[in-house]
């Protein structure tokens, strides 16, 4: 039997579930929220609790929103790259570094000397700090362990964490991160390894829910990406890029080309490129953490995604190297300050863009009969308020799936 439950005189703030991403915030000023089991099964306007054969709970206007979703994420790792950050803060760059055998290649190797256990119990905190936030949907990517069996714990781990926390993890293989060290002088070696042995055989154990490359100067070429990106094709796997970050290599084009989930980081994405992601639908993550922390000087190009009306998205890329922040909160300000983006874009952009660029909008990021109930109770009273004094975290109830979890 389903437990119903109603919250009561609720002042909703949500993106309605259309095709339009850059739709306005709708505002639905005490209504009533009904949630069936994990599901939402109506919003009406207030009706006295006796309309409701169930427990009912008086918000008495907190205002409420979707669950957030942050969708890029490296959170399962060992070790960390402070020294690096303070090389970084003595001029040397972050590609120098990477060419150098350091940056992400540190972490691989910290990361295959730790057991699952020690790898969990590093992430829970980092977890935890999301969770405390109102993340109810997590991505995290592989990219750390880098063969067969490495690649796997990292995906086992995110699958124990997802047993013990309320949140859900959403999977995504990063084999694609970085050639590793013992193939330093035969790169495509490592490509075929992608291709031919991590890719099928993670796919065949179902550890995964899509793919991801690193198609930079510091990463994977244009051909190895075509290479790596035909392979996830023919299996049908759904496919993201970490693209235009430090150079315009074209790996957005690339990816829109293979009708790509998502585009991320994007600093030095252009015309041609929106135009290629506008036609494949796919959407434009923006992760303002690594802009800031590896100090770059190029905006995404903000103007033209409105331009084009490319859906917006916003992630903290939680990582060691470029992105050691888990604070989504503290993203949506940075993503407004920094890029220019207005409130609601940054709210839709960790709720309805967010979910649109994991490929789960039929269920994700908006609080709309037939969504799931994951539903956050503010004592704030607009969504401004939420992200405007970043640290104060006005977060009083968490619901996830249906059921309070703070
Ligand atoms: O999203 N760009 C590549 N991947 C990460 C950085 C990972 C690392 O430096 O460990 C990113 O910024
Ligand atoms: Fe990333």
């Amino acid at each position: 039997m389903l437990i119903k439950r109603v919250l009561q005189n609720a002042n909703i703030a949500t993106s309605l579930p259309t095709g339009d991403y850059h739709a306005p915030f709708q505002y639905f000023p005490l209504h009533d929220i009904v949630i069936e089991g994990a599901y939402i099964k109506a919003v009406l306007p207030h009706q006295p609790a006796s309309a409701y054969n169930c427990e009912t709970e008086d918000l008495q206007g907190a205002l409420i929103t979707a669950g957030l979703i942050d969708c890029h994420t490296h959170l399962i790792f060992a070790g960390n790259r402070a020294h690096e950050w303070e090389r970084r803060q003595q001029g040397i760059p972050y590609s120098q570094i990477a060419k150098e055998g350091g940056g992400i290649n540190q972490t691989v190797k910290a990361t295959r000397q730790a057991s699952m256990e020690e790898l969990a119990s590093l992430a829970q905190p980092r977890l935890q700090r999301l969770i405390q936030e109102g993340v109810t949907t997590i991505e995290c990517k592989t990219g750390y362990g880098l063969n067969l069996e490495d690649e796997r714990k990292q995906l086992l781990v995110a699958d124990q964490l997802a047993q013990h926390y309320p949140i859900e993890i959403i999977k995504t293989l990063l084999s694609a991160h970085t050639i590793p060290s013992e193939f330093k002088n035969n790169p495509d070696g490592y490509v075929d390894l992608i291709c031919q042995k991590i890719i099928p055989t993670l796919w065949q154990e179902k550890a995964f829910s899509a793919i991801d490359i690193f198609c930079e100067t510091v990463g994977f070429s244009i051909a190895q990406s075509t290479k790596i990106l035909q392979t996830a094709k023919a299996l049908g796997i759904p496919i993201k890029g970490h693209t235009e970050q430090l150079s315009n290599l074209g790996g957005s084009a690339l990816i829109a080309s293979f009708n790509g989930l998502s585009v991320d980081h994007i600093e030095y994405l252009d015309e041609q490129g929106i135009q290629a992601i506008k036609q494949s639908n796919t959407t434009a993550v923006l992760l303002p953490f690594a802009y800031y922390f590896l100090r770059e000087k190029q905006c995404p190009p903000i103007d033209l995604l409105r331009q084009y009306q490319v859906p917006i998205a916003i992630s903290t890329d939680f990582n060691p190297g470029t992105a050691p922040f888990t604070s989504i909160h503290w993203a949506m300000n940075m993503a407004c300050v920094q890029f220019g983006l207005t409130i609601e874009e940054a709210w839709a952009g960790v709720t309805w863009n967010a979910a649109k660029a994991l490929g789960l909008t039929h269920s994700h990021g908006c609080i709309a009969p037939g969504y799931l109930a994951d539903l956050l109770v503010w004592d704030a009273e607009r969504p401004v308020d939420i992200i405007y004094e970043v640290g104060s975290n006005p977060l009083v109830q968490r619901i996830f799936r249906g059921k309070n979890t703070l």
